[in-house]
């Protein structure tokens, strides 16, 4: 094998008892290929990543240095919206496309540690994702858990698809999280109608969780060096600004704060304990279904 996959998460796998082979590389990967899920696993300090993943993302970083603060800020964004989701709105399903690898906090375990019967379907298109997803996140008995490998450019397969029926009611509410994940969805594949097809799907009480990396901090100089080394890194990704990612939310009921930055949404530091904004450069939004 060129480059052995690091195996912090099937360790920890193996250790609750899951047979797992830590140098196999599950079919359909490319380990030559940097992927937005290990490259993220790398901003966050994992170790489940390649080597040609940490290359792009170090190429990121050297356009926008402080890309692993902003990895954080998103991940402890993700564990607030869960748990007040769960909790304030009671919410009991979720469909979270773009999941990731496993990590401290994953959606299931916040909404369990809430309501233990919280049932999640994680979506992504990384095989490894899969791999690592059912060896580690078990479900508590009294809810569900379910791994799609699908997509979010064929919103459609995702609906279809059995494991979706089979494990969430989409007759009741249920939060669709698009968290750190739109933004690898360019232009040419239609994102604005990617999300609206998704949320056909939900009834009313629904919501809509979402994400979004924004050049709108940047000087113009910044912006451009962002955009080339992203060109570079190997992963189609796109900017959006404020604007253009609150359009996603169009026709729904935005919860306040509005849309923010990731750092201000129901924050539980103070505020001279939370990093800047532009630092950070990401957008946040949640709404719910009229
Ligand atoms: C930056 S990670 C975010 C992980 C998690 N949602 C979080 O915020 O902590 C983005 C995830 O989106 C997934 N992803 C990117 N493009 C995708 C696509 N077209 N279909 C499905 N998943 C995709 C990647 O594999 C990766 O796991």
């Amino acid at each position: 094998m060129a480059s052995a996959l690091h195996n912090g998460g099937l360790v920890a796998g193996n250790e609750r008892g899951v047979a797992v082979d830590p140098e196999r590389v599950p079919p359909g990967i490319d380990p030559t290929k940097a992927h937005p899920s290990r490259r993220y696993n790398y901003w966050l300090g994992g170790k489940d990543n390649f080597a040609v993943d940490r290359e792009s993302a170090e190429t990121v970083a050297s356009a926008f240095p402080t890309v692993y603060l902003s990895a954080r800020e998103n991940r402890a964004f993700l564990q607030r919206v869960v748990g007040y989701l769960a909790g304030e709105a009671g919410i009991r399903q979720f469909l979270d496309i773009g999941a990731g690898l496993p990590s401290a906090g994953n959606v299931h375990e916040v909404a369990q540690a809430i309501e233990p019967a919280s049932r999640v379907v994680y979506v992504d298109n990384d095989p490894v994702v899969l791999v690592h997803a059912r060896a580690l996140l078990t479900s508590e008995p009294r809810g569900r858990t379910a791994y799609i490998e699908a997509d979010l450019r064929e919103p459609g397969r995702i609906l279809e698809n059995p494991g979706l029926a089979g494990t969430l009611d989409l007759s009741r509410p249920t939060a669709l999280m698009l968290v750190a994940t739109m933004h690898f969805i360019t232009d040419d594949h239609d994102p604005y109608g990617v999300v609206s097809r998704l949320l056909s799907a939900l009834p009313p009480g629904s919501f809509l969780v979402m994400t979004h990396a924004t050049g709108d901090h940047l000087t113009p100089e910044g912006y451009a060096e962002s955009v080339e080394a992203n060109e570079r890194s190997g992963v189609p990704f796109r900017l959006r600004s404020r604007e253009e990612f609150t359009r996603f939310f169009d026709g729904l009921e935005i919860l306040p704060p509005g849309v923010t930055s990731v750092v201000e949404w129901r924050p539980e530091d103070p505020p001279d304990k939370r990093p800047a904004i532009e630092d950070v450069s990401m957008l946040c939004g949640v709404a719910r279904v009229p």
